[in-house]
């Protein structure tokens, strides 16, 4: 079982570059096959979730020529739209349930296996099916699979109960290819959004609003080939933020969009870091004592809520008492336990962690309980005195490219190892 040995106490230092956005690229390569032209798709990023789903999007008949690490050419037109979306590859991932939106809204038929995904919360679809629904689909779920059915989809008006990233993606992409206008209101407005829109237009696609509140799409026939380079992750320059606050390093962290980093910057500015923005880079100091302050996760621009743990293990270290809400998702704070066991002070009731600071962590056995959650333990790692082995970590690979490497770039004593005798070397080797 792999799992990545840390010595710890060296502040970070250097710079990092940031690849594509898991969180894009997932709803746009799976909207990729809404053309039987060819879609050229770089920036992406090599992490598991993009290759699992690139593995079941094969399995029904897409082409996927990968023409390097970080480029793809997708068509959909070879596919078999009466072929169920199941295999073993699309289980296992959450963002499998946007083939429903791209297939019903290209074939108005589509038959996928339930979302899998990381275990933060119940993560229901209703709204997915509300949509599919006001658009004109029959949706029923049977097996463990979700059938979405229509004669036609109609352009209409949704109003979403909830700020749901993966619904209203989702719900844009069966409107692209609808007959007529929908609008979709109370919708999310995170950069990956945008990008998603900003990629089906590329394709043809008439959508309007993407990044506000509202969208409008006015539905067209079908879609061409297109080129489109991923946004940058907003989440992974996050991580890397927090680990430079964390570990009182200097990184700077290059090929970013700062805008979308701005909720998290005036976080770690609260705390005391000192933040330089320049066009696609931001520096980040720490040194010294932190400062306690308040986290709220909200859907963008609000504070991400894939960045909570990674600001909780930051906190962790500042002077006084900081507290954390999470109000997107209800078991996100499944780190707590591992991280009291490298010495943090952390309460938590309900959707809300009271954490009151230590002076440093303590080197522990820890295991990944989650994507965020783990790359926030490793953070904690190389912030502790002593040694931290992090299991589980098939987590870490689901969404950060590289996360070790990155890390020993910058300075990190970290490494990838397979047993205990690769452990024991670690320990003894001489710095
Ligand atoms: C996406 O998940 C991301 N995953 C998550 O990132 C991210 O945490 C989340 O958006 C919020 O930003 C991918 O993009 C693959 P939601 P998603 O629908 O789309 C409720 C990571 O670490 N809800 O915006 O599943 C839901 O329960 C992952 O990269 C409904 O009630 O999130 C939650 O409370 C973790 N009904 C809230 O909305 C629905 O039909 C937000 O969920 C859908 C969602």
């Amino acid at each position: 079982m792999e799992q990545y040995i840390i010595r710890g106490g060296k502040p970070l230092m250097g710079e990092v570059v940031i690849g594509g956005a898991k969180n894009a690229a997932l709803p746009v390569l799976a909207a990729a096959v809404m053309t039987d032209g060819e879609c050229r798709i770089d920036n992406m990023p090599d992490v598991r979730d993009i290759n699992v789903l690139l593995q079941a999007m094969k399995g029904i008949g897409a082409t996927v020529d990968r023409t390097d690490k970080h480029e793809v050419v997708i068509s959909g037109r070879n596919i078999n739209p009466d072929e169920d979306v199941d295999n073993e590859y699309i289980r296992k991932i959450r963002a499998s349930y946007y083939l429903i939106g791209a297939l019903l809204g290209k074939y108005k038929k589509a038959t996928v296996a339930l979302p899998g995904g990381c275990d933060i919360g119940s993560r229901p679809i209703d709204q997915h099916i509300k949509g599919f629904e006001a658009l004109g689909a029959k949706v029923e779920i049977i097996n463990g699979r979700i059938q979405a059915t229509a004669d036609e989809l109609i352009g209409c008006n949704i109003y979403m109960d909830v700020v749901s990233v993966g619904a209203t993606i989702n719900i844009m992409m069966a409107a692209s290819l609808a007959k007529g206008v929908t609008t979709i209101e109370n919708v999310a407005r995170e950069p990956h959004v945008v990008d998603v829109a900003n990629f089906l237009n590329s394709m043809g696609a008439q959508i309007r609003g993407a990044g506000t509140d509202i969208i409008k799409i006015r539905g067209v026939e079908k879609f061409n080939n297109c080129e489109y380079s991923i946004i940058p992750d907003q989440i992974e320059a996050g991580t890397f933020m927090t680990a430079a606050v964390a570990t009182r390093g200097d990184i700077t962290i290059k090929n970013v969009i700062p805008k979308h980093l701005e909720a998290i910057s005036a976080k770690l500015i609260e705390m005391g870091a000192k933040i330089s923005e320049d066009d696609d880079e931001v520096r980040v100091r720490a040194s010294g004592e932190l400062k306690s302050t308040q986290i709220k996760t909200l859907p963008y621009p609000g504070f991400p809520t894939d960045m909570q743990p990674q600001m909780a293990i930051s906190l962790a270290l500042a002077n006084g008492t900081s507290t954390v809400s999470e109000s997107i998702f209800e078991n996100r704070f499944r780190y707590v336990d591992e991280l009291t066991k490298m010495g943090a002070k952390i309460k938590v009731n309900d959707r809300t962690a009271v954490i009151t600071g230590i002076e440093k962590y303590q080197g522990a056995n820890v295991s990944a309980p989650d994507l965020r959650a783990g790359a926030a333990l490793v953070i904690a790692g190389l912030a502790a005195d002593g040694y931290t082995v992090v299991s589980d970590i098939g987590y870490i690979y689901r969404g950060y490219e590289d996360f070790d490497l990155k890390l020993q770039k910058l300075g990190g004593d970290i490494q990838l190892v397979k047993n205990e005798q690769e452990i024991a070397k670690f320990k003894y080797k001489v710095v």
